[in-house]
């Protein structure tokens, strides 16, 4: 069938089958379908949207664009994807705790773009950490560490990277069964066994509202589960920075002083171990919650889950004593200079997504996905809501390169950090688990 009836059946609010849209995506991967072609047919899909079986062919279709990797392993092979957000670095943490509660993650990450950082960029913050490193070493990698966390490789459902660059041009990345096949087919071609999605939802996240979220999350969760991997989400709560710090090499340094049980910030240790028990449960490593959080309780004690970042680091061509001496090899700014509110009284609300566009000013983020980033820069012990900030207690330390970075961040802190004379009420982290 010509591409242009397919997509006229679209328009016309008529379903297409698995093999209508077999041959549309075929199409799109070959490039005999024009990129004019993939934005009229996206707009009728953001238009009238997709049936299930629709959105689950076009998943399926997209995963089987190019390679689709198999794991012949002695336990489940899980993953994570969160729809991202400010200070996100629970994949850093989760990836080697489920390593070593028995899981094998293949885990496969993004760069950060606009508000929200990125995996990928944190990890390239440690010195010659391979982000690409071809299917043989992360295989390899996976297989005797437990997890590996790297960047999507040329052949990994190729036909989502063409539809996206196009949907990104043409106002239709807001389309739930878009965004559904578009994050499961990358996850499925990773060959998982099992998958949690962590759904952000607050200020700082893409889906403001609980309901977007939760709306997506069903999408996503029928639709994985129907492509045969069991699939369950988390709506959890983006309404401020997650944990003490926002920036690559900074969040790295939080990551290693949560593993070794230091300065573990509660917000980001309650989604941590949500999203791990959940999926040890999930992957029937444990027969309930109860037990599987006193597993990746003990995964931190022990030592076991930092063990596991080390291994990973250094098989990823990273340093080999790298948890050891952090501190030496992670980039650093000229300045760490602290910001105070200009009141005291109690942190009662944050924009979070204008202080995640802040660090895009420190040169720690990007507007366009070829931009190169400054690792070192950011915020440290960033306040949480409901603290008491005063004279000396800062809101934040920022690290700058320069005072003109500084004087830049710290009016975004200012700005965006709103502080009351009552304490606020402490809203939930994890709203809701969707199955
Ligand atoms: N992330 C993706 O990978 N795809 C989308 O469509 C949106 C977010």
């Amino acid at each position: 069938m010509l591409p242009q009836e397919l997509i006229r059946k679209k328009r016309d609010k008529q379903e297409l089958s698995f093999d209508e849209i077999k041959t549309f995506i075929n199409g799109v991967t070959e490039g005999s379908i024009a990129d004019c072609q993939i934005g009229a047919m996206t707009m009728a899909i953001y238009l009238n949207g997709l049936s299930k079986a629709e959105t689950t062919a076009l998943t399926l279709n997209m995963r089987d664009s190019g390679d689709v990797l198999h794991w012949d392993l002695d336990a489940p092979v899980a993953d994570k994807h969160s729809s991202g957000g400010v200070g996100d670095k629970v994949s850093l943490m989760l990836a080697p705790i489920l390593a070593a509660c028995g899981l094998y993650v293949p885990m496969i990450s993004g760069r950060g773009l606009g508000h929200t950082g990125g995996t990928l960029d944190k990890l390239e913050s440690i010195p010659n950490y391979q982000t690409c490193p071809g299917n043989e070493i992360f295989k390899e990698t996976v297989k005797e560490v437990g997890c590996a966390i790297i960047g999507q490789t040329g052949n990994l459902a190729p036909a989502d990277k063409k539809i996206y660059a196009v949907r990104d041009v043409s106002a239709t990345v807001e389309s739930i069964p878009l965004i559904t096949a578009s994050i499961l087919s990358k996850k499925l071609a990773a060959g998982l066994d099992y998958l949690i999605m962590d759904l952000k939802c607050g200020n700082g996240a893409f889906m403001g509202s609980i309901e977007d979220a939760r709306t997506l999350a069903r999408s996503i969760v029928n639709v994985a589960n129907a492509a045969g991997t069991n699939t369950k989400a988390l709506l959890t709560d983006m309404n401020q920075v997650l944990g003490y710090t926002a920036g690559n090499a900074l969040e790295v340094m939080e990551t290693i002083e949560y593993l070794q049980n230091v300065n573990v910030n509660p917000r980001l240790h309650a989604i941590t171990k949500s999203l791990a028990s959940h999926l040890l449960v999930q992957a029937k490593i444990f027969s309930d919650l109860k037990a599987a959080q006193i597993a990746v309780q003990k995964s931190i004690d022990s030592g076991a889950a930092l063990e596991k970042f080390a291994k990973m680091v250094a098989k990823l061509g990273g340093p080999a004593d790298f948890v050891e001496k952090a501190r030496d090899y992670l980039p650093c700014s000229e300045l760490k200079l602290p910001v105070f509110a200009e009141r005291e009284g109690y942190v009662k609300a944050m924009d979070t997504r204008a202080l995640g566009l802040s660090i895009i000013e420190l040169k720690g983020g990007r507007t366009s996905p070829e931009q190169s980033i400054d690792h070192a820069t950011g915020y440290s012990s960033f306040c949480q809501i409901g603290d008491y900030v005063d004279a000396s207690t800062p809101l934040a330390f920022v690290h700058a390169r320069t005072e003109d970075d500084y004087e830049k961040a710290k009016a975004a802190l200012l700005a965006d950090i709103k502080i009351g004379d009552i304490a606020p009420m402490i809203g939930k982290t994890v709203f809701e688990v969707i199955e």
